[in-house]
């Protein structure tokens, strides 16, 4: 299946000169959702993973189904604020400023194998940030995918060293 065509591209969102990357034409089509899920389960699967980690928003909509799939837990990772219980927190740069995400102190244990998602792989802040979060309780990261990663942005370069599954570029 062709991926790229179920992915329709928004110019000018959120602001002038962005070429969106619109995920929603893939996910409300149950066929096309499930073969990019299932393209991930498969690399999951190779990967002997323990538990899923994917941040807030989109990286539960790629996370929660392979987890189901694999009947592994999932782990959300969340901007401060969210979680109720107590948290590690690591800071990250973006555009303009900074943002803290965080996740419960007790979610994974060492030693565990992670998997990692996101729908969008751009500069890598995002998943940097994830990877130290998980690292910080012992997790081992043994495989991150995304659904789509923008190559112009060498998001790839923050996360040398780590395997990488990517299913469309652009
Ligand atoms: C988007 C996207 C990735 C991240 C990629 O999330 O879903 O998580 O940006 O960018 P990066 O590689 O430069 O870090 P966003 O922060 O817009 O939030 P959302 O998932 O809640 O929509
Ligand atoms: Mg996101």
């Amino acid at each position: 299946m062709d991926l790229k065509q179920y992915v329709t591209i928004v110019p000018d969102f959120p602001k002038p000169g962005i070429q969106f990357k619109d995920i929603t034409t893939i996910m409300d089509k149950g066929e096309v959702y499930k073969y990019a899920t299932d393209q991930i389960v498969n690399y999951a699967r190779e990967k002997k993973i323990d538990v899923v980690v994917g941040p807030e928003a989109r990286g539960f909509i790629i996370g929660c189904p392979v987890a189901y799939a694999l009947g592994v837990g999932f782990v959300p990772v969340r901007k401060e604020g969210k979680l109720p219980r107590e948290v590690i927190r690591v800071e990250y740069g973006l555009e303009y400023g900074k943002d803290v995400l965080t996740m419960h102190k007790d979610a994974i244990k060492p030693g565990q194998r992670v998997l990692i998602t996101d729908d969008l792989l751009a500069t890598g802040g995002t998943i940097e940030a994830t990877i130290k979060l998980v690292e910080q309780l012992g997790g081992v990261v043994a495989g991150i995918a995304f659904l789509i990663e923008l190559t112009y942005l060498e998001g790839r370069e923050k996360l040398k060293g780590y395997d990488i599954l990517t299913l469309m570029q652009f």
